[in-house]
């Protein structure tokens, strides 16, 4: 039995998604992946606001996020962290053999500007890592204000995982000032997962360019060598480039302003749903994520055993991540989904647990 997925990604896929990936195969050398790559290319950054290069990887998130570290971290990185990603995104700088310090922040809380500044005012930084939507605690960090602060010290770079708010929340690349923002696609892009988008400024490039230890697979020079023929360095997924093509335009028909007012508009539904039930809310209100809910376990229930049963039931929900596993709950609101797929996932916990009807 398919369970219906209610976790922060990987997302249920729309039939459409799936139909496209099943279009025949080509050859990533053949001009007819180059019109595709192009186009892809295209509306991806009509989506991110950005005229500057975006770039298709075959990974997951964490390969470009370590490329990223590769390729743009020179003297020492501030790693702002502030849950489970963005403390792995820390290591995994560490293990590319960088200099780095985490900022760290208590889980639930969200990377500050005061915190931006404080850091990058000791002059020590050439480069800066954070993530916009932490989805381990559900905390959307205040971007424009952090970018605003970040126009103080155009010498750091500022690299940002945008992996689970991409597409949900309007995020302009340029006017932010961002110089590589990262995305994997199985979150709110709402595609199967395995392919990963960057983007880089001029600044990111000519840093990168002088860079070594740079690697091959990721690296931002060979990306942006084979960008300028529609192609990336080693084979792609196409299968999921296919499936991209097919989401942004369904993304242009549903129209931008529509897609981010039904993702603001889920989110306040489900905040409402868990509220109104007795659980708080893990974050501040001001700063939970417009794509997932996390909330506290407040009634102690048995969050292990709902999960089990909403899984017998058809439906795959997630009882908190790392070390808020079992004192949180999470209900992921992105991609494709709607207030009636929510309907469906309560009821489903209603007739499991009537007390909280
Ligand atoms: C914010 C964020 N960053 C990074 C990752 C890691 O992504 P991947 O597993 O695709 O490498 C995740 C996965 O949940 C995430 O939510």
């Amino acid at each position: 039995m398919h369970k219906k997925l209610f976790i922060p990604g990987p997302v249920e896929i729309h039939p459409e998604i799936l139909a496209a990936m099943s279009s025949p195969m080509i050859g990533h050398r053949m001009k007819e992946y180059a019109e595709l790559h192009g186009r892809v290319t295209s509306g991806l950054k009509k989506l991110l606001f950005t005229e500057g290069k975006v770039f298709l990887a075959t990974s997951s998130a964490f390969g470009v996020m370590e490329g990223a570290v590769r390729n743009l971290v020179g003297t020492r990185c501030a790693n702002f962290c502030n849950g489970a990603f963005s403390d792995k995104w820390h290591d995994v700088t560490l293990r590319c053999g960088k200099q780095a310090d985490a900022i760290n922040f208590d889980w639930g809380k969200p990377v500050t500007p005061e915190s931006v500044d404080k850091a990058l005012s000791t002059g020590k930084y050439d480069s800066m890592t954070m993530i916009h939507n932490e989805t381990s605690t559900g905390v959307m960090s205040p971007l424009a204000e952090i970018a605003d602060v970040m126009k103080k010290y155009p010498d750091v770079m500022f690299i940002v995982d945008t992996v689970s708010s991409m597409s949900a929340v309007k995020l302009p690349v340029d006017e932010l000032g961002i110089d590589s923002c990262i995305f994997g696609v199985q979150k709110a892009f709402a595609l199967p997962p395995g392919l990963a988008v960057f983007t880089a400024s001029e600044k990111a490039l000519q840093r990168a360019a002088k860079m070594d230890g740079r690697g091959y697979y990721f690296d931002f020079m060979e990306f942006a060598a084979n960008d300028a023929k529609d192609n990336t360095p080693s084979t792609p997924c196409i299968s999921l480039i296919y499936a991209m093509d097919r989401q942004l335009d369904r993304m242009f028909e549903e129209g931008l302003d529509v897609r981010w007012a039904r993702h603001a508009d889920l989110a306040e539904y489900v905040r409402e749903w868990v509220t109104s039930r007795g659980f708080e809310l893990f974050p501040e209100l001001r700063y939970c994520s417009q794509t997932l809910t996390c909330s506290r376990n407040s009634r102690s229930i048995d969050l292990a055993l709902l999960k089990k049963r909403l899984g017998e039931d058809g439906f795959a929900f997630d009882d908190g991540y790392g070390k808020i596993k079992g004192q949180t709950f999470r209900i992921a609101h992105m991609g494709d989904m709607t207030r009636s797929d929510l309907n469906e996932l309560f009821g489903a916990i209603i007739n499991i647990m009537p007390e909280l009807a």
